[in-house]
């Protein structure tokens, strides 16, 4: 029950239901919610949770691609994929700011994913075998990432939705250049095509499970979309992006690999073929084909980035020392 980590209810005139009223008559007025307003500990454990999950899947998702760079086709790929990998660093840093706004230290929150104890995008577990593969994810995966993003532009944390504006116009950035590098691969010669074809093979399904299970099993959407953290649910978001994609898949000559996916003229949608829920839990429990070599490769970044935090700490100490003096 949402309703029992009432932040201060003790204290709150009227007692925990008036809060939970007056908070609710806010959000439903379309009212932004800032730091220091009041809120239900429930609001900002969930707020907490998907931030600090976001700005994970923010960090942990360069590994995929920062594996291409040294082997990228050109040197304008080449310079598009560092640009990509340093923004979505940069979306992590600004998310991470943004969760502390709600009293969890980026210290506390970094140690969660480092132990494994955090969740992140199960997407970001699967191996880039090509350089197709980073057509893909740019097209797809950041296509998929803006469709979920652009909403929470208008989430009612404050401090979320205003850090949603600057990264979705980055997201867009990347989705366009994954499709601009699909493009030339479709364009180009019979292997290439192949190799596009076989990337997007790969990769469909695990794009699919990116806006998680079905909204019938996904315990955090009702109040999510209630207090508008969501402005819409997993499987809404998931046809819109279907929606989105296959006039695009068309023009491309690319496949989705679904047989079971057509247009139902009666509920507007896309049918489409199950998803692989076993995949997707195994994946999220950390036994997905990558998940020990992204948080071994975080580890060992953390580390060998421990001495810059030292210096800081240090540079911040003289010049605090100085100040007082
Ligand atoms: N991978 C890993 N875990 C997932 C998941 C996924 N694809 N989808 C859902 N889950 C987890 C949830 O976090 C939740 O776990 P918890 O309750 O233990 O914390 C559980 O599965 C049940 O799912 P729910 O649907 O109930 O959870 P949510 O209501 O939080 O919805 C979400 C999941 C749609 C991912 C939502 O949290 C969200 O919109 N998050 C913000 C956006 C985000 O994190 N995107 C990740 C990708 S970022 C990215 O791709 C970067 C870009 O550069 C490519």
């Amino acid at each position: 029950m949402y309703s029992q980590g009432l932040m201060g209810v003790e204290e709150t005139p009227g007692g925990e239901q008036d809060l939970l009223d007056r908070f609710q008559a806010r959000i439903d007025a379309g009212e932004k919610i800032e730091p220091n307003d009041e809120m239900p500990e429930a609001y900002r454990k969930t707020l907490i949770r998907q931030m600090s999950q976001h700005a994970h899947s923010e960090i942990v998702g360069v590994y995929p691609e920062a594996n291409w760079v040294t082997r990228a086709p050109s040197l304008r790929r080449k310079l598009q994929a560092m640009a990509k990998i340093q923004d979505e660093f940069g979306h992590g840093l600004y998310i991470y700011s943004a969760a502390e706004t709600l009293g969890v230290s980026r210290e506390e929150m970094i140690g969660q994913l480092l132990s494994g104890k955090a969740k992140y995008s199960s997407v970001f577990n699967y191996p880039t075998l090509n350089w197709a593969d980073l057509a893909v994810i740019g097209w797809l995966g950041d296509g998929a990432a803006i469709m979920n993003q652009i909403p929470l532009c208008r989430c009612s944390y404050g401090p979320y939705a205003r850090s949603m504006v600057l990264v979705c116009k980055e997201e867009s950035f990347h989705q366009r250049q994954g499709f601009e590098a699909m493009v030339a691969l479709m364009d180009g010669s019979p292997e290439q095509k192949a190799m596009g074809q076989d990337a997007v093979n790969r990769w469909w399904w695990p794009i699919m499970m990116m806006f998680g299970p079905h909204d019938a099993d996904s315990p955090n959407t009702e109040m999510g979309v209630k207090w508008k953290i969501k402005n819409f649910t997993n499987d809404e978001l998931r046809q819109k992006f279907i929606k989105a994609t296959v006039p695009q898949a068309k023009l491309i000559g690319i496949e989705i690999p679904d047989p079971d996916l057509r247009f139902n003229e009666e509920t507007g949608d896309w049918d489409h073929g199950e998803i692989d829920w076993d995949e997707f839990w195994s994946v999220v429990k950390g036994e997905g084909p990558c998940n020990h070599d992204r948080i071994t490769a975080r580890r060992k970044a953390h580390a060998e980035g421990a001495w810059v935090l030292k210096a800081a700490e240090a540079y911040a100490a003289k010049q605090a020392a100085r100040d007082a003096a």
